[in-house]
């Protein structure tokens, strides 16, 4: 479970948290969307505890947590299998698991993210997605029960985009996690996502389903102009 209650943080004369306040229970990925520079990475990294709140109250439910970050932000002088490895030696339940278990795991994810065989590779010879999906992997190679994804799909090309939506919403069945997705991607929310939070200004201006945000009949100003890509309505988009 996650609980966010009246968030604010400024960078600066830079107001970015005015006051966000949402939930999250077990089992749900929330979509939290909303224009570039709204805020949405920041949110993340205050939830993973990577920058502090100026103000606001963050309940986390016990577990671990993984997080995969906007630009991968992979270890350019480790193999991938030590990128993939590397929370599970900083976690004093699993950093003395032997060798051999550690690679069983390592090979499982990238099974499981479709790129096997690339243990000792660097990340300097991927693709932009092969670092996506690596990050991904990394994300989740200790059964986070909280889980933070921010953009995942991104740059992705439409097959690969599926495979990590589903891969999600797989690891949603089976872990049960709560989880706070950053997309743009109308198919990530669509095939990922169990509920939206748009924010907007430092707050939270709409909350509904996948299936609300994209029916043609919704007539609230902000989710339409997302859904829209409209430049008018409510939402001032900066250039
Ligand atoms: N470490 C920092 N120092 C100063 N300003 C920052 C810092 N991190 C973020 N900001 C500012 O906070 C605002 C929100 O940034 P953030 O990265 O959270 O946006 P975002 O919603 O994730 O955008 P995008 O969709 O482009 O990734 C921006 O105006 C950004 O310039
Ligand atoms: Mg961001």
């Amino acid at each position: 479970m996650i609980k966010i209650k009246n968030l604010k943080k400024s960078f600066g004369n830079n107001v970015v948290l005015n006051g966000v306040s949402f939930k999250v229970e077990k089992g749900e990925v929330l979509a939290l969307i909303g224009f570039s520079g709204c805020g949405k990475s920041t949110i993340l990294k205050i939830v993973a505890g990577l920058i502090d709140a100026d103000e606001g109250e963050i309940e986390l439910g016990a577990g671990k947590l993984g997080m995969s970050f906007q630009y991968s932000a992979l270890f350019d002088s480790m193999t991938i299998a030590d990128n993939i490895s590397f929370p599970l030696y900083i976690d004093k339940e699993t950093k003395d698991l032997p060798d051999f278990e550690i690679d069983r795991i390592v090979t499982e994810k990238l099974s499981l993210v479709g790129l096997p065989g690339i243990n000792n590779w660097s990340p300097s010879e991927l693709s932009g997605g092969m670092k996506k999906r690596i990050s991904f992997a990394r994300a989740i190679v200790n059964d986070p029960e909280i889980i933070l994804y921010d953009e995942p799909t991104a740059g992705l090309d439409p097959v690969a985009s599926t495979i990590i939506e589903d891969l999600i919403t797989n690891l949603q069945k089976e872990t049960n996690a709560a989880s706070i997705l950053v997309t743009h991607q109308a198919s990530t929310i669509k095939r990922a996502c169990t509920r939206v939070v748009m924010i907007y200004g430092g707050k939270v201006v709409w909350e509904g389903t996948p299936d609300e945000l994209f029916d043609e009949k919704n007539t609230n100003n902000y989710s339409s102009q997302f859904r829209d890509g409209a430049v008018d309505g409510p939402m001032l988009v900066q250039h």
